[in-house]
């Protein structure tokens, strides 16, 4: 199964040479994705040598291979996990039987949904931090957002190799949608709510990466479970590639915390804007920001869709094999509702349930890496809490949406809520403050005023490593 980077035009380890048509089809819509990436990519840096890690076989060790690499050749490949032969629905009502290796008729369309969802998120990110570069902290982070921006580009290469395999002209044309949809666009927006959002700074995109990239994580961990094989086996892979992109998140608002406790110390009065830092408190409100909007795309508490997508065996759980039982049939999930406009707790069929199931467990996650953030503001001996709000606080997709909700999850008016959202997220002031630290540095071993230089650099360097040649 193994394939080390080869000179075919795509490298893959689905023996893309013994399916000439699709090669031909892929091969057709390589040049398409090349003027994408051209068009849509990082902006400026497209002529620079970066320094880069590149996918090139699925084995644990050694996976992948580090070089310095202009991004519009970088070697955008597909690769799946290897097949499994004896490998059965683990969950679901066809529980047991073996899995699917095409794709069965009657769970055509909602396959294809799951598919190009997944895949449209994957273009759009790149396009929300494209012009990133631009303000990059140091040249570690430049070069972290460059890897993180390719890799998307190779997970959105893993769901058009499902398209054009599996689902024959609907797939080439969801393929080319892909490709045509922008981020932000009022005409042609990408297809889920955050992917739309501006990530016009390196807190957002901090706070992105440790928030909206998990979503990623745990919605490619439901698909990894997928009794569609082939599914299973490409997003398998992808996780590989995204626990670097939440490090990347994760570290950068640890880094950013660091900071902002070492200049409250430095100064008399604790002012930390006053020393060009970002003070804890804006933290928190943009903390609040993408906690909420990445909340948001686990979709509705209550889902006959989830419910429909367990059941045919499409959708599983996050680590699935931990659970006891596989089939839902008849249990329940004790959780919050709204019901005549007030919250009430009560037992919600299993199956309609999942989102919230898949939402809960994404929850305790993000809690982990929040508790290391409080770990690093203990260590700095500074008083201060990060914490999550409430699941209810400033949603916009769900039964939340419409209502508001404090960050500790007190029911309010609309009116209380106008006063005080100003506080709990950020503001225009917040925003024109962020964006007027945000200036590049671009030589070795400095890094911006307001963010602590990594633990660690890339793949055993330096951090003082040259990763981007300027
Ligand atoms: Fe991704
Ligand atoms: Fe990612």
């Amino acid at each position: 199964m193994s394939t080390i980077l080869n000179d075919e035009k795509i490298p893959n380890n689905v023996n893309l040479g013994g399916d000439k048509r699709l090669q031909r089809a892929l091969e057709a819509w390589q040049p398409h994705f090349i003027d994408w990436w051209k068009q849509m990519g990082p902006t400026g840096w497209q002529e620079r040598d970066i320094y880069l890690r590149t996918a090139t076989s699925v084995e644990a060790n050694g996976w992948a291979h580090f070089d310095y690499v202009k991004m519009p050749d970088y070697r955008w490949g597909i690769f799946l996990e290897p097949k499994d032969p004896n490998r059965v629905h683990a969950f679901g009502d066809n529980m047991g039987q073996p899995v699917w290796d095409e794709v069965p008729g009657e769970f055509r369309n909602s396959l294809r949904r799951l598919i190009v969802t997944q895949g449209d998120t994957e273009p759009a990110s790149v396009e929300q931090q494209r012009d990133l570069g631009a303000t990059a902290p140091s040249l570690y982070d430049l070069r972290n957002l460059f890897q993180v921006n390719v890799e998307e580009g190779r997970h959105l290469w893993a769901m058009v190799y499902l398209l054009h395999t599996y689902f024959g002209r609907d797939g080439r044309e969801e393929a080319e949608e892909l490709l045509a949809r922008r981020s932000g666009d009022a005409d042609k927006p990408r297809i889920l709510g955050a992917f739309n959002e501006p990530t016009s700074h390196w807190l957002s995109f901090f706070m992105f990466t440790m928030f909206t990239d998990r979503d990623g994580k745990y919605q490619l961990s439901a698909l990894a479970e997928s009794g569609f094989d082939p599914l299973a086996r490409t997003c398998r892979f992808m996780l590989t590639e995204e626990a670097h992109h939440m490090f990347v998140g994760e570290s950068g608002v640890q880094r950013v915390v660091k900071r902002a406790c070492e200049l409250m110390k430095a100064d008399p009065n604790g002012d930390v804007r006053a020393q060009r830092g970002i003070d804890l408190p804006t933290v928190q409100k943009y903390l609040h920001l993408w906690y909420s909007l990445s909340l948001d795309l686990f979709g509705g508490e209550v889902s006959s869709n989830a419910a429909d997508a367990f059941a045919s065996g499409l959708k599983g759980r996050y680590k699935e094999d931990r659970y006891d039982e596989h089939k839902l049939v008849g249990s329940h999930f004790a959780m919050d509702v709204l019901e005549a406009g007030k919250v009430v707790h009560k037992d919600i069929p299993m199956r309609n349930a999942l989102n919230e199931v898949l939402r809960t467990e994404y929850i305790k996650d993000c809690q982990r890496g929040v508790d290391r953030w409080n770990k690093t503001i203990k260590d700095e001996g500074v008083e201060f809490v990060i914490t999550l709000p409430s699941n209810k606080f400033h949603r916009q997709i769900g039964m939340w949406s419409g209502q508001y909700f404090s960050p500790t999850g007190e029911q309010l008016d609309e009116a209380t809520w106008n006063a005080s959202k100003g506080a709990w997220l950020p503001n225009d002031a917040d925003e024109t403050y962020i964006k007027s630290l945000m200036k590049p540095v671009y030589e070795r071993a400095k890094m911006a005023s307001w963010i602590a230089p990594p633990a660690k650099g890339i793949n055993g360097l330096p951090e003082d490593f040259e990763y981007v040649r300027v």
